[in-house]
């Protein structure tokens, strides 16, 4: 039996500090406590704790929830991590009777339903932003429906599109996203305790008690495999990652686009701030950082990755590297999807940039062969024609001249206005605006569908406060 408030014997070891996990794993503290407050009223339930008993561990635990709350708490770098700081200070409070807190359970299964509690709410959090982006983005594109712009291959003019249209290209990769967000928390939402170490326990628990009271679809049906699952780490941080990389396609496209070379977009501080010494300079720079903060979303499933790879089952205390990679994707992607947002909103696109680039009448290429098809011509034939033309005469269209291809005669030069040519893609998920409209009714609905899948995660998210506030009857 340890004395009160001190060092237990399992933590006192000379190579404590670098065993100490207390500066990663602080952030679990609430749900570390909500996981034992479930924990000790399922030891209560099976006879494991009297009534009593359970009373003053809750009321214990829920002193210590608010010294964290507070600022208050008296962490001890000499006691490991955030689960024996509790424990400790939890056993100072309430005596000895806190150390009947830990009955069944070991720091391992407790570490990770701690980490799947936090899951809920890092994917609730990053729902909610990913979501005001999404709204941006569908402000936007509606807003700009009707602005054609040049669509790119190779980042070469390649046929006409609208802003409306490219916005909402973002917006359904995006729509994945948080498809991937959800499932994977759904496929998380199996609860770990009661696994113990790897092996159960002796002592007759019953962690569908605790799995309920937590809000999960069910408990884990191996302990081996429990202990040492961090399937949902490595899911969110593959989703935050794709989710990284999409924000970065985006954020190149601001930074090409507020380029002079392309000048569609106005350089507004909205992007970024200026330079130390050039005095003209007006970068875009959150969209730069945007781009560049992909690369350490990556380089956070890599590690966590590489750390998994080939461990034993049961667990290895190599997890404990398993935090940092998380925390910080998490935070990166809050920022990121914060000031994406910002960006969306802010976007200040040129008409007359727009115009001119779209008046290339190499854009319309395209469109000039399917003309020429429409009359009987085999499109290879028509392709080659077309090309053929464009290159004689230095990428133009030379209206006598156009009349005179196969399959043209003197109404083939209207297909040549751009806005005409847009509207002519209307085609299911083409730029046309009116096909663009169809799309953003379809977007709007998806997202009202994804608004309440977030409510009812915020509900389980909101349990975990719940029961570090609720006082027994
Ligand atoms: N700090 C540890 C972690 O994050 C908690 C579990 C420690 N378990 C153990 N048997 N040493 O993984």
């Amino acid at each position: 039996m340890t004395s009160y408030g001190r060092a237990p014997a399992y933590v006192q070891t000379p190579v404590g500090p670098f065993l100490n996990s207390l500066s990663v794993d602080r952030p679990l503290a609430r749900y570390d406590l909500a996981g034992s407050i479930a924990h000790a009223e399922m030891l209560g339930q099976v006879g494991l704790l009297t009534p009593e008993e359970i009373g003053r561990l809750l009321h214990g635990l829920r002193q210590v929830a608010r010294e964290v709350a507070e600022g208050t708490f008296p962490w001890q770098q000499e006691l490991e991590d955030v689960h024996t700081n509790i424990e400790v200070r939890l056993t100072e409070i309430v005596g000895p009777v806190g150390g009947k807190v830990h009955t069944a359970r070991s720091r391992n299964d407790q570490v990770a339903l701690d980490e799947r509690l936090y899951l809920r709410a890092a994917v609730s959090t990053l729902a909610h932003r990913l979501v005001r982006v999404q709204e941006a983005l569908l402000r936007r594109a509606s807003e700009l429906r009707e602005t054609p712009m040049p669509g790119y291959t190779h980042l070469q003019r390649a046929q006409p599109v609208t802003v409306g249209h490219y916005l909402l290209a973002h917006y359904w990769r995006f729509d994945r996203d948080l498809d991937r967000l959800f499932a994977s928390v759904a496929r998380a939402n199996v609860c770990p305790l009661g696994a113990g170490a790897l092996a159960g326990s002796t002592l007759g628990i019953d962690p569908d008690v605790v799995a309920r009271r937590l809000a999960f679809d069910r408990a884990f049906e191996n302990s081996l495999d429990a202990a040492s699952d961090r399937d949902p780490l490595a899911e969110l941080l593959f989703d935050l990652s794709l989710l990284a990389v999409h924000a970065s396609g985006l954020a190149e496209e601001v930074v090409l686009f507020a380029s002079k070379e392309f000048g569609f977009l106005e350089r507004t501080p909205a992007l970024g701030s200026g330079s130390s010494l050039m005095p003209q300079k007006r970068n875009p720079d959150a969209a730069e950082l945007i781009r560049g903060k992909a690369g350490r979303a990556v380089g956070d499933l890599i590690a966590l990755l590489t750390t998994l790879k080939g461990l034993p089952l049961g667990y290895d205390r190599d997890l404990q590297e398993d935090k940092a990679p998380v925390l910080d994707a998490v935070a990166t992607l809050t920022a990121v999807l914060d000031t994406l947002g910002e960006v969306v909103l802010g976007l200040v696109f040129v008409p007359a940039r727009l115009q001119q680039a779209v008046a290339d009448p190499e854009l319309l290429a395209t469109d000039v062969a399917e003309e020429l098809v429409r009359h009987g011509v085999p499109f290879r034939t028509a392709h080659d024609a077309v090309g053929a033309h464009l290159r004689a005469h230095d990428g133009t269209f030379v209206a006598a001249e156009l009349a005179r291809l196969p399959g043209a005669d003197a109404e083939t030069a209207r297909t040549l206005d751009p806005a005409t040519a847009v509207a002519r893609r209307a085609s299911a998920g083409g730029p046309a605006p009116a096909a663009v409209t169809r799309q953003l009714e379809a977007a709007r609905s998806r997202l009202a569908a994804r608004t309440s899948s977030l409510s009812s995660l915020d509900q389980k998210v909101g349990l975990v406060e719940e029961l570090l506030n609720e006082e027994r009857t």
